[in-house]
C-alpha cells in the first residue's frame, strides 16, 4: 500500500534526557500541532528531528530514542551539536526566520551556515529515500527545508512530492536581498505543488519566481524544465473538534477544576476581566509591543486598573539565538517594570508565565478568558487565535487580532487591529471589554461556523487532492 511521507524539520514529539532517562514530549508551534492530526490519521510516517543532538546520545539512548519513535511513526534523521548550531539556529532561525518575517535587521547571512544548510537537506534527503518506496507521495513542510523537494525529485523525478511552507513569503523586494535566492527557489520547484496559508504569500513568491528565475508564469502554474508546477493558497485550519470537545469536557459540572483553574476563576466576575496571549517566546509575536500597549491601556483608561489583568503564557522557544535571549530579557524587564508602576496589594496587572504547559492548562486557559489578544508584528498564520475561538462553546468571548497575521484574512469577525499602533491598540481593547454578549456571540458563532468546516482535516484533504491532481498533469491525462 503507498504511503504518505511527512517531512519536517522538527517531529511532532521532542525528546530531552531528565537525570539519565528520556523524557517525551508534544513539539509546540503550529506546524507540529496542525500536522500531528493529520499524522495520526494518516497510514504514513513522519520524518524528522527528535530535538536532542545525537552526540548526547549514548549508542543505547539511540536504540531508545529510535524505538519510541518508531512507536509513533516517526523516523529520526540525527542532527550533531554542529548540525544545530549552524543549520538550525544558524541559517534556519538567524538568516531565513527573520528574513521571511520582515525582520531585516536581525538577518546574518554566514557561509558556513549556508554550507550546513545544504549538508543538513541533503542529509534529510537520504533518509527520505530510504524510506520511499514506488508511489509514495512525500509532502515536505517548512523553511528549515527548502532544498529538499529537488534533493528527492533529482533522485526519483516520479516521486509526487508536495511542499507547504507554515511562515509568510515575503515581497520579492525583501527576498532578493538574500545570497542564496535562487538556489533556495530551485530548491523549492523540486515539487509539484507548492502551499501558501495566504493569496498574498503565493502572489510574492510567484513574483520573486518570474524576476529571479525569469520563468514563465500562467496564473497559477509555472513551467519549468519539462515540468508543470502548481502554486495554491491553503489556510490551515486546526483539529476544530479536539479543542471544542476538550473545552465542553473542561466544563462539566463533574470534573474536578485543575489548581490553574481555580486561580483564575477567582479573579473572574462581572467586573474583572480576564486577557489571555499566547505564543511562543518569538519576536515576531509582538510580545514587547503588547506589553507597552497594555501600559497605554491603563494609562488611558485607569477606570479599567483592579479590574483587568492580562495572562501571558510564553513557551520557550530557541532560547540558544541570541534575538531570542534578547526577546526574554526585555520581556521580563517589562513585565517587572509595569507590574511594579501599577500592581496594588490585591491586583497584579501582568500574570507572566514563561514555560511550556501542558494541553489541559492550555484550555483551562483559553475557557477563563474573556478576551483573547493575538497581536503579532508579522506571522504566517497563528494558530492560538482559532483555537480560542473554538473553544468558546458558551459562544462569548472576544478575539482581538493582529492585521499582521495570516489568519486575519479568514477571521473578520474578529476585532483586526495595527499592534503597532498603540491607541488604535487600548480603543480596540476597551471595545472588546464592553462589547454585549450578543454581539460577542454573534461573532463567534460565524468564526466557529467557518473553522469548523475548514478544519485541519479539510486543510490537509484539500492539499492532498490538488497535489493527486498534478499526478494527473504529469501522466497526460489531464489536458492544459
Ligand atoms: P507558531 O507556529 O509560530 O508557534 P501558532 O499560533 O500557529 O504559532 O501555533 C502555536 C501552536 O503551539 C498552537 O497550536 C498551540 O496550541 C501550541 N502550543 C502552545 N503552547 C503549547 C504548549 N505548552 N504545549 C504544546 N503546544 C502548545
Ligand atoms: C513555527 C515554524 C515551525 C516550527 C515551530 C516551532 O511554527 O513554522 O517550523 O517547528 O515554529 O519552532 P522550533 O524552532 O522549536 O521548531
Amino acid at each position: 500500500m503507498n504511503k504518505t511521507i511527512i517531512v519536517s524539520n522538527r517531529l511532532p514529539l521532542q525528546v530531552s534526557i531528565q537525570e539519565n532517562s528520556l523524557e517525551i514530549v508534544p513539539s509546540v508551534g503550529g506546524l507540529a500541532t496542525g500536522m500531528k492530526s493529520v499524522h495520526s490519521e494518516g497510514n504514513g510516517i513522519w520524518i524528522g528531528w527528535s530535538g536532542i543532538p545525537e552526540n548526547d546520545l549514548s549508542p543505547d539512548l539511540s536504540k531508545k530514542v529510535q524505538t519510541k519513535i518508531r512507536n509513533e511513526k516517526c523516523v529520526s534523521v540525527p542532527l550533531t551539536s554542529q548540525d544545530i548550531e549552524e543549520y538550525y539556529e544558524g541559517f534556519s532561525n538567524r538568516a531565513l526566520w527573520p528574513l521571511f518575517h520582515y525582520f531585516m535587521e536581525y538577518t546574518e547571512f554566514e557561509q558556513n551556515e549556508w554550507d550546513a544548510y545544504k549538508r543538513v537537506n541533503e542529509n534529510f534527503a537520504k533518509v527520505v529515500l530510504e524510506n520511499l518506496e514506488d508511489g509514495d507521495t512525500v509532502w515536505v513542510h517548512d523553511y528549515q527545508l527548502l532544498l529538499l523537494p529537488q534533493l528527492i525529485k533529482d533522485q526519483k523525478p516520479n516521486t509526487t512530492i508536495g511542499f507547504f511552507l507554515h511562515i509568510p513569503f515575503p515581497s520579492y523586494e525583501i527576498f532578493r536581498t538574500f545570497p542564496w535566492r535562487e538556489e533556495i527557489l530551485k530548491g523549492m520547484l523540486g515539487s509539484d505543488l507548492l502551499g501558501f496559508h495566504t493569496y498574498d504569500y503565493e502572489r510574492h513568491f510567484l513574483s520573486s519566481i518570474k524576476r529571479i528565475l525569469r520563468l514563465e508564469v500562467q496564473f497559477n502554474e509555472i513551467n519549468y524544465h519539462d515540468r508543470t508546477i502548481k502554486v495554491d493558497s491553503f489556510p490551515m485550519g486546526i483539529d476544530y473538534d479536539k479543542f471544542y470537545n476538550a473545552a465542553l469536557e473542561h466544563q462539566k459540572s463533574s470534573i474536578e477544576k485543575s489548581d490553574l483553574r481555580k486561580r483564575l476563576e477567582e479573579h473572574m466576575s462581572e467586573d474583572k476581566k480576564l486577557i489571555l496571549s499566547i505564543d511562543r517566546m518569538d519576536y515576531t509575536k509582538g510580545i514587547p509591543n503588547r506589553i507597552k500597549a497594555f501600559e497605554y491601556f491603563l494609562d488611558n483608561y485607569p477606570e479599567y486598573k483592579e479590574h483587568v489583568r492580562l495572562v501571558m503564557l510564553a513557551v520557550p522557544s530557541r532560547s540558544n539565538v541570541p534575538q531570542y535571549q534578547k526577546l526574554k530579557r526585555e520581556t521580563d524587564e517589562l513585565v517587572g517594570r509595569i507590574n511594579g508602576k501599577f500592581a496594588t496589594v490585591s491586583w497584579t496587572p501582568i500574570w507572566y508565565f514563561y514555560r511550556s504547559l501542558p494541553f489541559d492548562d492550555l484550555i483551562d486557559l483559553y475557557i477563563s478568558s474573556d478576551v483573547a489578544l493575538i497581536t503579532p508584528i508579522r506571522d504566517g498564520m497563528n494558530l492560538v487565535a482559532k483555537e480560542y475561538v473554538a473553544t468558546r462553546t458558551n459562544g462569548d468571548g472576544v478575539l482581538i487580532l493582529s492585521e499582521m497575521a495570516g489568519a486575519s484574512k479568514e477571521m473578520n469577525e474578529a476585532l483586526l487591529i495595527n499592534p503597532n499602533s498603540y491607541k488604535d491598540f487600548a480603543a480596540t481593547l476597551k471595545r472588546a471589554l464592553t462589547m454585549p454578549q450578543d454581539e460577542q456571540k454573534t461573532r463567534i458563532k460565524f468564526l466557529q461556523k467557518r473553522l469548523k468546516r475548514y478544519d485541519v482535516e479539510k486543510w490537509a484533504t484539500e492539499f492532498f487532492k490538488a497535489l493527486e491532481g498534478t499526478k494527473k498533469l504529469r501522466q497526460g491525462k489531464v489536458t492544459k
